[in-house]
């Protein structure tokens, strides 16, 4: 099933801090944003990618999309202050789609199955995101003292991509930005409209590349995926 996904790369890296956009750092040779674009590149079911960029390096994106045969890419608008923003920048200068992703552009590591599993499940249900199960233990913290011990049974650790409905999506953004709602990730603006949000479990493997140790383990990682193909 087909969709269009959009990627906010409009940040700072402030975390990374390697005083430049972390997108432009190198795994294997390769820039981060070049690894995330390949996946979407690569996907025969995605018709469209739209890039959140900071004016300043909308010129130095372009020269990196033409050098890699980035050829999907419809637009290339303005980022915002915050993530939100910069994903909202995007949904206002599409087109109508049936389902729309919205993926980090910080995570390369993401696959097709994983995409698909959340389109099949965002085209079934309205909205569907990528989550794993949290591992260790999970403890609620006031004050540098326990509140309580939070049954992990029920907790997940959420990523990206999150799939919808455009029409879904396009809604719950709008009403964010007239109220002035500020939510951590997409589902969060879905959700608080009322409406269900599908899980579908991805991989431990699809980490945001943060700070300085996930270069690290990102090497790993993809010498992992190499391995076994
Ligand atoms: N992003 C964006 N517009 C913003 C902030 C973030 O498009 N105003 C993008 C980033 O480029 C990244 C994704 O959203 O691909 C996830 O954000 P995050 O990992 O927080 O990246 P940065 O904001 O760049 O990093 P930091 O928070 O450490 O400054
Ligand atoms: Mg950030």
């Amino acid at each position: 099933m087909q969709y269009e996904v959009v990627l906010p790369a409009a940040g700072s890296g402030k975390r990374m801090g390697a005083g430049k956009n972390k997108l432009f750092l190198l795994l294997q040779n390769k820039p981060i944003l070049i690894h995330t674009l390949n996946v979407f590149q690569n996907d025969e079911n995605c018709t469209g990618i739209w890039l959140a960029v900071k004016p300043e390096e909308r010129a130095f994106i372009q020269q990196l999309l033409d050098e890699h045969h980035i050829t999907k890419v419809k637009g290339l608008p303005n980022g915002g202050e915050e993530r939100q923003h910069s994903v909202h920048s995007c949904i206002k200068e599409m087109e109508q789609v049936d389902i729309v992703l919205v993926h980090d552009a910080a995570r390369p590591f993401i696959t097709q199955d994983i995409i698909a599993r959340l389109v099949e499940t965002a085209s079934e249900y309205g909205a569907a995101i990528a989550g794993v199960r949290a591992k260790d233990t999970m403890k609620k913290v006031r004050d540098g003292k326990i509140v309580e011990t939070v049954d992990r049974e029920h907790l997940w650790m959420i990523q990206t991509p999150q799939a919808f409905r455009f029409d879904l999506l396009f809604e719950a953004e709008d009403v964010a930005e007239k109220v002035g709602f500020l939510g951590t990730d997409e589902a969060m603006l879905v959700e608080r409209l009322g409406y269900p949000v599908h899980i579908v479990e991805a991989s431990y493997d699809n980490i945001k590349m943060t700070t300085q140790e996930d270069l690290v383990i990102g090497e790993a990682i993809l010498r992992k995926v190499q391995g076994t193909h």
